[in-house]
Order: C-alpha cells, then sequence, then structure tokens
C-alpha cells in the first residue's frame, strides 16, 4: 500500500512539474498585450542591460514612467557563467537573455535603443546616443531627454596602462572576449603541431598565461585546465608533455576576498592540477609572445622576467567607462573619486538631484560584484514604484484639499476631510522607504577538476568549504539564479552534452 501511494505522488508531481514548466514556457512565448508608454508621465532613462539596470526593469512598474533603455548591447548576460563558454563547456547563447523579449512581458511598453551613451550633459537633462552596429540607417546618432536617469553602464578592463594589453591580450568580460578566447585556445594548439615547428615556439604557443588570480582568472585557469584534460589530449595526443597554464598574480595570494583556507585549498588543487601559480609577480609589459613580469628573487633583487606565451588572458578587474569619467568631471561633489560614481544611500549620484547609479558603474562600498549590482537595482525598482504612489497619492491631495475647500455642505466638508487623513496616512507609509542595505549571500568560485570554493553566510556564522561537495552547490546555485527557464534549460543540456561527449575542439 504504501509503495503504491509513493508511485502515486511522484507521478503526481512529475505531471504537476511538467504542467508548471509548460505553462512557464507557454507564458513565456505569448505574452499579453501592452499598454503604450504615457510621454505625458516622467522620462526615466536606464542606460545598460547589465546585472544592475535589468534587476531595476524587472521588478520596476513601468506603466507609472515613460521608460526609455539604452544599450549597445540587446541581451542580458549571465556572467557567472562566462568562463565555461571559453572552452565550450557552456555555449554563449545559453547564458543570453534577449532584453526584446524581456522587455515585452512588461505591463507597459518600454522603449529599446541599441546604442552607446557616448555623453550624459547633466545640467541640460540629454543624453547622447550612438548606433555602434555595423549596419547604419539614416541617423545613428541623436539625443534623448530625461526626467531621470540611472546609470548602470558597468566597468571596462583595467590595464593600468600597461603597455601591449589591448593589443596583444584577451580580456574576459564580454561574449565576444569568449569567443576569442576559445578560438586562439584552438588556433594555438592547430598552430603548435604544425609541421616543422621547432621545440621552443610548441613549447610557446601552448603556454598559457593568465594574468591576474581574482576570481576570473582563477576560473578560467580552472576551465582551462579542464578542457586540456578531458579533452584535448585525448584527440591531440601530442601536445601533451608541452600544454601549460600559468596563472600570474601581483599580490602574495590568490582569491584574496576568499577566507585563509579556502586560498590554501584553490593553491593545492592548482599545484594537483598542474596549473602553475605565480604570485608576487607584477606584469610590467607585454609584447606580441612574450610578457614581461618583475619579481623578487631569494636575496631580495628585484628581476625581469621574460615569459613567452601562445595566449594571453587579462582579468586584472576594473576601470572606468569613458562615459562616467566624464559625467564625473561635470560634477564637483565627484571631484575626489577616481573608481567610480560616489552615491548617497539611495543610490543617488551625489552632487545630483536626479541621477542613480548601480552595479560597477557605482562606489557604495561594496565589491563590484553581479550579487551587489542586482540588490541595488532591486531596490531601485521599490523606490522608483514607491515614488509614483507618493506622486499620484500627492496630485489627489491636492485635489481632495480643493474638493473640501469648495464643498457647500459639511458632510462633503467632513468627507473630503475623512479621504484626506486616510491619504495622508498612507503617504507617510509609502515616503518611509529605508536606505539601501546590501545582504551578502556568500562568495562562489569554480577552480577547476569538478571542484569549486564557497564562502557562505549561514543564518548560525559563516560556512568556508571547498570541494566537490561545494561544486554540485555551485551548479546548482548558479542554476537557480540563471536569468529564465529558457536559460536553465540550455544550460542543463550544454552541461550534459560536455558529459557525453566531451567539449567541441572544431575552430570557428
Ligand atoms: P554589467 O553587467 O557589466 O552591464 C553593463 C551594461 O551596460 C551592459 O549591458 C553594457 O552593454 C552596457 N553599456 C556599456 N557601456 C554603455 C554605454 N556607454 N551606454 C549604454 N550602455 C552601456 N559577480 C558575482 O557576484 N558572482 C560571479 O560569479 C561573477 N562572475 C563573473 C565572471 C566574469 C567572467 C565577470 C567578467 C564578472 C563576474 N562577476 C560576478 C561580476 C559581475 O558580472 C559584475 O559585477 C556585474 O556584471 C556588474 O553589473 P553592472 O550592471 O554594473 O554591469
Ligand atoms: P579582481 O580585481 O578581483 O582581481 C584582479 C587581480 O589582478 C588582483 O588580485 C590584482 O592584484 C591582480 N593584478 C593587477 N595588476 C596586475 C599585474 N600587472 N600583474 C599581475 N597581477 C595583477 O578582478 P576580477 O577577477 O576580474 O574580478 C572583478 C570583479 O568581479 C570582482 O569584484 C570579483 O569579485 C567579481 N567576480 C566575482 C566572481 C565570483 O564571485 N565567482 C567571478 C568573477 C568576477
Amino acid at each position: 500500500g504504501f509503495l503504491k501511494w509513493t508511485w502515486r505522488l511522484t507521478y503526481l508531481s512529475a505531471i504537476g512539474g511538467t504542467l508548471y514548466i509548460g505553462w512557464g514556457i507557454y507564458q513565456g512565448r505569448t505574452p499579453p498585450a501592452q499598454y503604450d508608454p504615457d510621454p505625458s508621465k516622467k522620462t526615466l532613462v536606464v542606460l545598460g542591460t547589465g546585472w544592475g539596470a535589468v534587476s531595476l526593469l524587472k521588478k520596476l512598474d513601468t506603466e507609472n514612467y515613460n521608460v526609455i533603455v539604452v544599450s549597445p548591447r540587446n541581451y542580458f548576460l549571465f556572467t557567472p557563467l562566462l568562463p565555461s563558454c571559453t572552452t565550450g563547456t557552456i555555449e554563449h547563447r545559453s547564458i543570453m537573455e534577449p532584453i526584446r523579449s524581456f522587455l515585452r512581458h512588461k505591463k507597459a511598453a518600454v522603449k529599446y535603443y541599441e546604442a552607446e551613451c557616448t555623453k550624459i550633459d547633466y545640467e541640460n537633462k540629454m543624453i547622447y546616443i550612438n548606433d555602434e552596429s555595423e549596419i547604419k540607417g539614416s541617423t545613428s546618432a541623436t539625443e534623448v531627454p530625461f526626467d531621470m536617469l540611472v546609470v548602470g553602464v558597468g566597468a571596462e578592463n583595467a590595464t593600468f596602462g600597461i603597455p601591449g594589453v589591448r593589443e596583444h591580450g584577451c580580456f574576459l568580460k564580454e561574449v565576444p572576449d569568449a569567443q576569442k578566447i576559445r578560438k586562439r585556445i584552438m588556433d594555438c594548439v592547430e598552430t603548435a603541431t604544425f609541421k616543422d615547428q621547432s621545440p621552443e615556439e610548441v613549447k610557446r604557443l601552448l603556454h598559457m598565461v593568465v594574468v591576474g588570480g581574482g576570481p576570473t582568472g582563477v576560473e578560467f585557469a580552472g576551465e582551462l585546465q579542464d578542457f586540456f584534460e578531458n579533452d584535448l589530449r585525448k584527440w591531440i595526443p601530442e601536445i601533451s608533455n608541452n600544454f601549460h597554464v600559468t596563472l600570474v598574480e601581483a599580490l602574495p595570494n590568490v582569491l584574496p576576498m576568499f577566507s585563509k583556507n579556502l586560498i590554501e585549498y584553490t593553491e593545492q588543487t592548482f599545484k594537483e592540477e598542474t596549473i602553475d601559480i605565480r604570485t608576487k609577480t607584477m606584469v610590467k609589459r607585454v609584447e606580441e609572445k612574450y610578457i614581461e613580469a618583475e619579481y623578487t628573487d631569494a636575496l631580495g633583487k628585484k628581476v625581469l622576467e621574460k615569459i613567452p606565451y601562445g595566449l594571453l588572458v587579462w582579468a586584472t578587474g576594473n576601470a572606468l567607462k569613458p562615459v562616467v569619467k566624464d559625467l564625473m568631471s561635470q560634477i564637483p561633489a565627484q571631484k575626489d573619486s577616481r573608481r567610480g560614481l560616489f552615491v548617497n544611500e539611495y543610490l543617488v549620484v551625489k552632487g545630483t538631484e536626479n541621477i542613480w547609479a548601480v552595479g560597477d558603474c557605482a562606489i557604495a562600498n561594496y565589491a563590484p560584484t553581479a550579487q551587489v549590482a542586482s540588490q541595488e537595482g532591486a531596490f531601485l525598482a521599490r523606490l522608483f514604484n514607491q515614488m509614483a504612489k507618493t506622486d499620484s497619492i500627492e496630485t489627489e491631495l491636492a485635489e481632495l484639499s480643493n474638493v473640501q475647500e469648495k464643498a457647500t455642505s459639511k458632510d462633503l466638508r467632513d468627507e473630503a476631510f475623512g479621504k484626506i487623513k486616510d491619504l495622508q496616512k498612507r503617504l507617510r507609509r509609502v515616503k518611509n522607504i529605508g536606505p539601501f542595505e546590501y545582504s551578502h549571500q556568500g562568495s562562489l568560485a569554480y577552480i577547476g577538476s569538478e571542484k569549486a570554493v564557497a564562502d557562505i553566510s549561514w543564518l548560525t556564522g559563516n560556512l568556508a568549504t571547498g570541494g566537490q561537495l561545494t561544486y554540485f552547490f555551485w551548479r546548482s546555485a548558479y542554476l537557480s539564479m540563471c536569468f529564465s527557464t529558457r536559460n536553465r534549460i540550455l544550460v542543463i543540456m550544454d552541461w550534459a552534452k560536455t558529459q557525453v561527449f566531451g567539449r567541441d575542439v572544431s575552430r570557428e
């Protein structure tokens, strides 16, 4: 009897689950009709389609504003899984979500322009935008006025002015970066196996150098070593003795934001995976075929070493975008800021009244992470929704006081008075929105060979853990954080494909 019931329950939950997913997919494909944007409402311009901006748009009641989104990228990118796209563990389209379909699901329509904002004119409440894509129409540069502006343009790759980085290195921030790396890995491998290649060249071409021991560098190095161990050495055995990954970091440790035991765990795992970690080594110059790095030898003398490479991936953190730098130069209160826009506890750009900033371009005392950006975006959505409510209550209040003044009888006056009292109470409640508070859920990073590290805050304190179990946690956590059901299904299919067939080693 018990077994029979267990089976029935299993059946029922399977049917329920399928119906639920099916309903989700159906709704995703058939959005209801939208209201047109109302030009009489305040124009809210949002710059960017990254973590900060999209999290704002997700929760924003768009019917309260005339919303315009400007970004050169017409999709949202789930960056935590981008390192997996460099080796084909995951295909890049699986972690992209088109902004068009996302915006089409909002109650009131939102205008989207695929363009880069080249200048924000703070005084005149105007932004200048440029269509940077290949296809141009009769116009490709124009201006958009705003009443309210949210800057969520992210950051640029830091190079610290080190010569040669832009010309010879690959960054890892956007989809085209991951595609370029994927192509280059295979190009290096195929060129290394070219007829009569000299042994030094083979060694150089198969030397994969990663600069920057932050999470981007570490995750990429882990993915690359996996690619070699699981696929490359199987199909191209002749590279086995020469393929080598080196991680160069200026500080004494990699992953400085993780706890000490996890740093040690990562360094030990890398040793086992035969990834070389060169800490306290600062890259000073980049040439086409080698980098120059400085380290201090056992006698305390500074040594400049030439390290030949085939592939160079540069992951040394964030720098300011020119459009942000330009905005800062227009606002005296931003004069002392170097790393981004100073914002107050409501994410208002200091020195302005109608500009807010979220994510990597804002300085709010938190690390530049997706976690912070998305919480900031969600906070702004709440704030703007409340502000709209406040506006509508205030208009209603003004109308009611008019009614009260002109009322011809005591009853009418009393009625209006009662309504005013209620509205004032509601207004106080609505206006009472607290400042932004970040809630840190923890840090996670993949370190290769199906291992991950996690520093997680639990109710009871902190949990620092590493290993294979953490890897399953890492997978499920990232899967649950994916943007949509579609993304989740695609990522699961990619993981399964990699498990069954291995990664694709063809060079597109
Ligand atoms: P972004 O997400 O970078 O978005 C910026 C947007 O602005 C983009 O749509 C861009 O096209 C647009 N834009 C750029 N210039 C302009 C312009 N001039 N005008 C208009 N629009 C413009 N964080 C975590 O918390 N966990 C992780 O696991 C994690 N993994 C990461 C892995 C990698 C490889 C990378 C690179 C980052 C990772 N991060 C992670 C960090 C995280 O991605 C960033 O902190 C986050 O993307 C910041 O969000 P944002 O909205 O500020 O900027
Ligand atoms: P980062 O700023 O975290 O690390 C860059 C590293 O490069 C630093 O350790 C720095 O010492 C080193 N470096 C700088 N110049 C150097 C030089 N010339 N030579 C050698 N080393 C040099 O940058 P990263 O990894 O790109 O991350 C950016 C942000 O994104 C961080 O806030 C990070 O937390 C977040 N992120 C989070 C991830 C996660 O949680 N799993 C994954 C990727 C990024």
